[in-house]
């Protein structure tokens, strides 16, 4: 079913989710006391670890009646709910792949909820807001880990949201690091201030299509037109005060500055997502002009860790197979698959596809890398289970050949890529910035053999009727 067809979703704002979730028993309230710095990190961490509810911190030392929730988008039954579709992860990844092919326009009101109160002056203070010291290593407080960033291309004027960390430089100044500079870099070139707007408390499906890359399209539709696809709710904006930026009007707090040009400022460290902490000594300082927000808002934080509360195989891949078959062509690809695992250090890809020549898998792995400059790009045949690794390797281990199956690609530097100078201290980023060697394979098995023999697993139809007996079997 297309995802516009389906039910919208029965939540307007992030208030209204963490309503659903608790009602379903996937949110709990800690009402116990607790430090911002470290503890609430390591109970997020535990928490993810044991597969635990969504957590809402009603009573943090320092800052009472000032609530902080975390865990909320990670687990497959969190997921369907935000989707509002059965928390089947197939289905749900059928729902993202739809909302990036078929995005749906936004709608922009003359204000909203998150205009009930504006700062400005001396009345801003970034300190006031819950933020924690996630890891036990990291410099400062990071207040933007699960906020949209929110800029303007200087050249087409199409809007850009994207996840990046920022860090508590001080009362009004955040620091700000990563592909932000794609956008950053044109106004330097101008020789002007970047207005930029970070958004904090959004619903869980305009956090999940900025934390993840929504290209925008040749419309200028992205990240909040991707949402409006998934919700089957078009996305609601309103236009920040202090620049023409939009952002969506039920976000919880929008802390609204500019970046000036060749301004940087050191930040971190951080414990980042691949598993290392990194440092940036030329990161992005933001001068904060005005917050606006919700009364009584709720922050929401995201620790990052290799267990997160962010499913980002499901994103990258849901977008990467809309963006390779649109831009390559290639109607013979039917999934793919960033796994987890080394996802994040340009590890791999895995594809699964109707092969029908020879020549298939080298074309498919060529467009892969146009797309990302992956170290493995890994080609299966469509009736592989690609998120089952153990399938993935057998295919690997049982046909390929290295004078046959291999392709090697030309090293990348990541910077060349996208355009972002890393500037980080994290050994592995500096390490891993050249993608050296890249290796495509090919463990296909249509059009190698002559007399290939069936492959011994239990059908799909009889999986499905011994399935519906299962109760009946008395079977767990
Ligand atoms: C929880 C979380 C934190 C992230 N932090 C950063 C970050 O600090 N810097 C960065 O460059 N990317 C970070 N990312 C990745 C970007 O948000 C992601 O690549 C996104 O696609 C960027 O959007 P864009 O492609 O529209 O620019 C993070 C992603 C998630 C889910």
């Amino acid at each position: 079913m297309a995802a516009r067809d389906r039910q919208k979703v029965q939540y307007r704002d992030l208030r209204q989710y963490l309503q659903l979730l608790e009602q379903a028993g996937l949110l709990k309230r800690v009402t116990a006391p607790v430090d911002l710095k470290h503890e609430i990190g390591a109970i997020c961490a535990r928490s993810l670890d044991r597969k635990g509810p969504g957590l809402l911190f009603e009573n943090i030392k320092g800052y009472e009646g000032k609530p902080l929730v975390s865990n909320i988008i990670y687990s497959v039954e969190q997921l369907a709910i935000a989707f509002n579709t059965d928390p089947d992860i197939d289905k749900i990844y059928a729902i993202i792949v739809d909302g990036h092919r078929n995005p749906l326009p936004s709608i922009t009101l003359g204000t909203g909820p998150c205009k009930e109160e504006i700062q400005y002056g001396d009345q801003i203070d970034l300190c006031e807001i819950p933020t924690p010291w996630w890891h036990e290593l990291d410099g400062g407080q990071y207040l933007g880990t699960s906020s949209g960033i929110v800029t303007r291309d200087a050249d087409t004027g199409i809007l850009n949201m994207g996840t990046y960390r920022c860090m508590i430089a001080d009362r009004k100044t955040l620091t700000n690091s990563g592909q932000v500079y794609k956008h950053l870099r044109k106004y330097e070139a101008k020789n002007l201030p970047m207005p930029i707007a970070v958004v904090m408390g959004m619903d869980p499906l305009l956090t999940l299509a900025s934390g993840s890359p929504v290209p925008p399209d040749s419309h200028g539709n992205m990240e909040y037109e991707a949402a409006g696809a998934w919700r089957g709710n078009p996305t609601e904006l309103v236009k920040c005060e202090t620049s023409d930026l939009l952002v969506p009007a039920h976000a919880e707090v929008v802390i609204e500055g500019e970046i000036l040009p060749g301004t940087r400022i050191a930040e971190g460290p951080h414990g980042e997502a691949g598993g290392f902490y990194g440092q940036n000594l030329d990161a992005f300082p933001i001068r904060v002009k005005c917050i606006t927000r919700r009364r009584n808002p709720v922050t929401y934080g995201i620790i990052a860790l290799l267990e997160e509360d962010y499913p980002r195989w499901l994103f990258r891949s849901g977008s990467f197979e809309a963006s390779i078959i649109k831009k390559s062509g290639l109607t013979s690809i039917r999934k793919a698959y960033f796994p987890e695992l080394g996802g994040l250090t340009w590890g791999g890809v895995i594809i699964a596809a109707d092969i029908k020549d020879p020549a298939e898998p080298g074309r498919i792995i060529g467009a892969a890398w146009k797309i990302v400059p992956n170290r493995w790009v890994i080609v299966v045949d469509d009736d592989c289970d690609i998120r089952n690794w153990n399938d993935v390797m057998w295919r690997i281990v049982t046909n390929v050949r290295h004078d046959r199956d291999l392709y090697k690609g030309q090293a990348v530097r990541s910077e060349q890529k996208t355009g972002v100078p890393r500037g980080g201290r994290n050994p592995m980023i500096d390490i891993d910035n050249d993608i050296p060697d890249p290796t495509g394979i090919d463990a296909t098995f249509r059009f190698k053999f002559e007399n290939l023999p069936p492959f011994n697993r239990v059908s799909k139809g009889l999986m499905a009727k011994v399935a519906a007996r299962w109760q009946e079997l008395g079977l767990p």
